[in-house]
């Protein structure tokens, strides 16, 4: 059975865990340390037991997706892994520090990815004992159900790096794009500035919260309004993205609209924090302007 490290065990890192052991292969779960790997875990536990209790998985099937999947107290077991998914924080430094010590550990044919949204590959491949073996590996938000992965070489990634990664992601049951090594790749290139324009027509007065989700969500058929997905990605996520865009191009059609900035000022980072453009603490969401 294939061994797949993951690091880093929120949102994207757990999504990705379960996608992995989903599809029968051996997970090694890691974050700063054992307790919240174990708590990655858990929230995988909930999410099938969901799936379960919606009769769309048996209950020994998601026994067995749970027992593939190992919590670590550090990436020293990682040396067993065929690749390794890195989905940590969004942060240079923790990143950095992340693959200096996972490149002192894998395997000489071990594959190095990063789920980044927004820090160049070619710029970390350069903190890997090997650039050839680095790769971007973007997954989407639900990663179990979201059909698509953005598959980003660097300037130094190897074609054969290239090809096994394009595999891993269609053995996920993922679609695959491959885009170059730019600000945002594709989806988010496109996508964030479109949250940011609805942060400023909020801003600006034009509509309210639920009139500018309902005019997307039913104008342009989009299963999510541009706030409330905002609210799903994390409004800090949104924003970080939005100012790499606009530091990296200079353009200023990528500057952060002001309401963003407070929002995240404010700690209102989305349903992460049980707040952002909805109040998710009753049974439904309330607007919060
Ligand atoms: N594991 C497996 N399946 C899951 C799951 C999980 N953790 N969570 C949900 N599902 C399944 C459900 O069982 C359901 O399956 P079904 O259609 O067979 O019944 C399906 O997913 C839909 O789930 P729900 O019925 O609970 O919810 P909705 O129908 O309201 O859909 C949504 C929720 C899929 C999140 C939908 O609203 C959506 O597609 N929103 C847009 C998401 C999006 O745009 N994501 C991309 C964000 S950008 C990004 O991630 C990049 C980053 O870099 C910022």
């Amino acid at each position: 059975m294939q061994t797949i490290g993951v690091i880093g065990a929120g949102q994207m890192g757990s999504g990705i865990a379960q996608t992995i052991a989903q599809h029968g292969m051996k997970v090694l779960l890691s974050d700063i340390d054992r307790p919240a790997a174990e708590r990655g875990k858990g929230a995988i536990d909930k999410a099938l037991t969901r799936l379960v209790g919606r009769g769309k998985l048996q209950a020994n099937e998601a026994e067995a997706i749970l027992a593939r999947i190992e919590p670590v107290a550090d990436l020293a077991p990682m040396a067993a892994a065929s690749f390794v998914i890195e989905a940590a924080t969004e942060n240079e430094s923790v990143k950095q520090a992340i693959f200096e010590r996972a490149g002192k550990i894998l395997g000489a044919d071990a594959i190095m990815a990063s789920n980044t949204s927004s820090i160049p590959i070619t710029r970390m491949a350069n903190w890997t004992p090997d650039p050839a073996r680095f790769i971007g590996l973007h997954f989407f938000n639900p990663v179990p159900v979201m059909g698509l992965i953005e598959v980003i070489p660097g300037l130094a990634t190897s074609s054969d790096t290239i090809a096994r990664t394009r595999a891993l992601a269609e053995e996920l049951g993922k679609e695959v794009v491959e885009v170059q090594d730019e600000p945002g790749f594709v989806v988010n290139r496109i996508l964030v500035p479109m949250l940011n324009e609805a942060v400023f027509v909020l801003g600006q007065g034009t509509a309210s919260i639920e009139d500018i989700d309902k005019g997307c969500r039913i104008g342009l058929n989009h299963p999510m309004g541009p706030l409330e997905l905002a609210d799903f990605i994390g409004l800090d996520t949104c924003l970080d993205i939005v100012r790499v865009l606009y530091t990296t191009t200079g353009d200023s059609k990528y500057r952060p609209a002001p309401l963003l900035m407070k929002y995240v000022e404010a700690g209102w980072l989305g349903r992460k924090t049980g707040k952002g453009f909805y109040d998710y603490s009753g049974e439904a969401p309330v607007p919060t302007r």
